[in-house]
């Protein structure tokens, strides 16, 4: 049976949404990166489910979605830098990684047993709302299976997990359209661990140089599996044109099929992305070359997100 979809601006859609995780149940709510797949993050069982729905390797920890810096301050330590982050750019496409606090309402599997959990407020009015209602903490993954491309609309949600969730919250696109940066805060030291929805240079002007994490570590990030975010076709990068059989991904000059922003303006690009992929991954090519993305503010979250696309799959 597939989930019914209510409209995220709907205070009882809302209240249906707080019952049913209330329930152990699992809704998928707008934020303004990408559709999130929330659980009861207290909730092991509910947790156990969201990670079977997604087909997503376990040991992979998630981000507990907070209301704002109340809520954060229950669950993890609130270091300086935090709070000055946290006040900077919540709610927003920011997650903090933190030392988890014993008494935090968060089971061992919601953050794979570390003694770290991420932490974000997202910005999207039905999400607020949401956590504000449930009254604590929900993990959420973006809302697609494992390893596919990251949904943008209800309707993408729809299409990979209608049938494995109770409830689907319609709050229209996506805003920013790739993650949340995340941030460790962790030992004194900020380091990236994945760059998104916020400029690393905003971050920057706050914490100085971020350190890069490394790419030994296994449970840091779905960013360090090799194959994510990815389509059905092959990927190509850096292409100005397409060859035979494929299809083309414009950014600004470079026309294409379809045009990431003809005007080259990066934030429209991340915006438009997974919704592009999507569409024409849709017609069946045999592979999907993409324009040049500039590497820089947005671009490097946009960059990340097709190289992993891009990556040699299993
Ligand atoms: O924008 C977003 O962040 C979306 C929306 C729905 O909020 N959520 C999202 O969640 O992308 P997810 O589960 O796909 O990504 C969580 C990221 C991963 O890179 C994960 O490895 C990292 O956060 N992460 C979570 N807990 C961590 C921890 N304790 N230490 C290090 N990295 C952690
Ligand atoms: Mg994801």
């Amino acid at each position: 049976m597939t989930a019914p979809v209510l409209p995220a601006d709907s205070p009882d859609a809302i209240a249906r949404a707080a019952a049913l995780l209330r329930e152990g149940g699992l809704v998928a709510m707008p934020t303004e990166t990408v559709y999130g797949l929330a659980a009861d993050a207290s909730n092991a069982v509910a947790v156990a489910r969201l990670y079977a729905a997604k087909g997503r390797p376990r040991f992979n920890p998630l981000i507990a979605h907070v209301a704002g810096i109340e809520m954060a301050k229950r669950l993890v330590e609130w270091p300086a830098l935090a709070d000055e982050l946290a006040r900077a750019f919540w709610p927003g496409p920011l997650t903090l990684v933190l030392p988890k606090l014993k008494a935090a309402p968060i089971c061992d599997l919601a953050n794979a047993g570390l003694d770290s959990v991420a932490i974000r407020a997202p910005g999207h009015a039905a999400a607020q709302a949401l956590l504000e209602a449930f009254g604590g903490p929900l993990v959420a993954p973006s809302a697609n299976p494992s390893g596919g491309v990251s949904p943008t609309t209800a309707s993408h949600v729809r299409e990979g997990l209608g049938d494995r969730l109770d409830l689907i919250l319609d709050g229209g696109a996506c805003t920013v359209g790739v993650e949340s940066t995340v941030i460790a805060l962790l030992d004194g030291r900020a380091t990236l661990l994945r760059p998104g929805g916020l400029e690393r240079s905003r971050i920057e002007a706050i914490t100085g140089p971020l350190a890069i994490a490394g790419h030994s570590e296994a449970p840091t990030s779905p960013g360090m599996l090799a194959s994510h975010y990815a389509p059905a076709a092959a990927m190509r990068l850096n292409a100005t044109q397409a060859r035979e059989g494929e299809v083309l991904l414009g950014f600004g000059a470079v026309q294409g099929d379809l045009n990431l922003s003809a005007s080259g303006d990066l934030a429209e690009a991340a915006a438009k992305l997974f919704a592009a992929l999507r569409q024409l991954d849709a017609s069946g090519p045999k592979s999907i070359a993409v324009a040049p993305i500039p590497d820089e503010g947005l671009g490097e979250a946009i960059n990340d997100r097709l190289q992993r696309a891009a990556a040699p799959r299993d």
